[in-house]
């Protein structure tokens, strides 16, 4: 699927040239994570954060096209099933996401999206899926992600907010590590403890600070 670049959210920095000095934070987190990967399994992320609009989505594509742009095989699983928004962010559309593949017995592969001209796989969410924590904990969720793993370098799985469901530690169950979003100025103190205390920390990789005045 071609991406348009107008159709782009701003927000998708990774996904231009236009301004290095925005996309540099990423590239410094891709070091990071290739040069870790080396060392330990580091295959499947988590990317959680505290509520809506801490930009979870923003920096899961966004990173993602970091990888991509250092040669990186990556999918994404827009797995935030309560207001996925990937596609929205992308400009595109799709009939078949995940939920409608597994309701209608298809291989994941027929509901993944080919970014290009960027060049990473895009497993979407197209609309809310009532049975989330049904899905991410059943056998099928599993079995699907042992297949895809080894096509990939990282598969990234964007998430619904810690505080809004159970969706996230779901999650941690089916991934290597976490990676928290926090949105400079968003939640409080007392939020964001209670988020974090809900992560196991051992898998805690690092955070991302986002929505930061420049
Ligand atoms: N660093 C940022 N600065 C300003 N706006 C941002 C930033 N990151 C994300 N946004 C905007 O905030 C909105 C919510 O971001 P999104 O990634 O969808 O959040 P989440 O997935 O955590 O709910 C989007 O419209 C996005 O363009
Ligand atoms: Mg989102």
């Amino acid at each position: 699927m071609d991406l348009r670049p107008k159709r782009l959210d701003p927000r998708l920095v990774a996904f231009n040239d236009f301004d290095p000095h925005l996309i540099a934070p990423y590239n410094r987190l891709v070091i990071s994570l290739i040069s870790a990967a080396a060392s330990r399994k580091l295959k499947r992320l988590l990317i959680a954060s505290t509520q809506y609009g801490d930009g979870r989505t923003t920096v899961t594509l966004n990173l993602a096209a970091a990888l991509a742009r250092a040669r990186q095989r990556v999918l994404v699983v827009e797995s935030d099933f309560l207001r996925p928004s990937a596609m929205r962010l992308l400009g595109i559309d799709s009939a078949t996401g995940l939920a409608e593949a597994v309701a209608k017995g298809l291989a994941p592969s027929k509901a993944m999206v080919w970014l290009q001209p960027i060049g990473f796989n895009l497993l979407p969410t197209c609309a809310q899926v009532e049975n989330s924590a049904e899905l991410l904990a059943s056998p099928f969720f599993e079995v699907m992600l042992r297949n895809l793993s080894p096509e990939f370098d990282f598969i990234l799985f964007d998430s619904a907010p810690l505080l809004a469901a159970a969706d996230a530690r779901l999650l941690e169950r089916h991934t290597d590590a976490t990676l928290l979003v926090i949105r400079q100025g968003g939640a409080s103190t007392n939020q964001m403890a209670k988020a974090v205390s809900l992560l196991d920390e051992d898998r805690l990789l690092g955070a991302v600070l986002n929505h930061v005045e420049s």
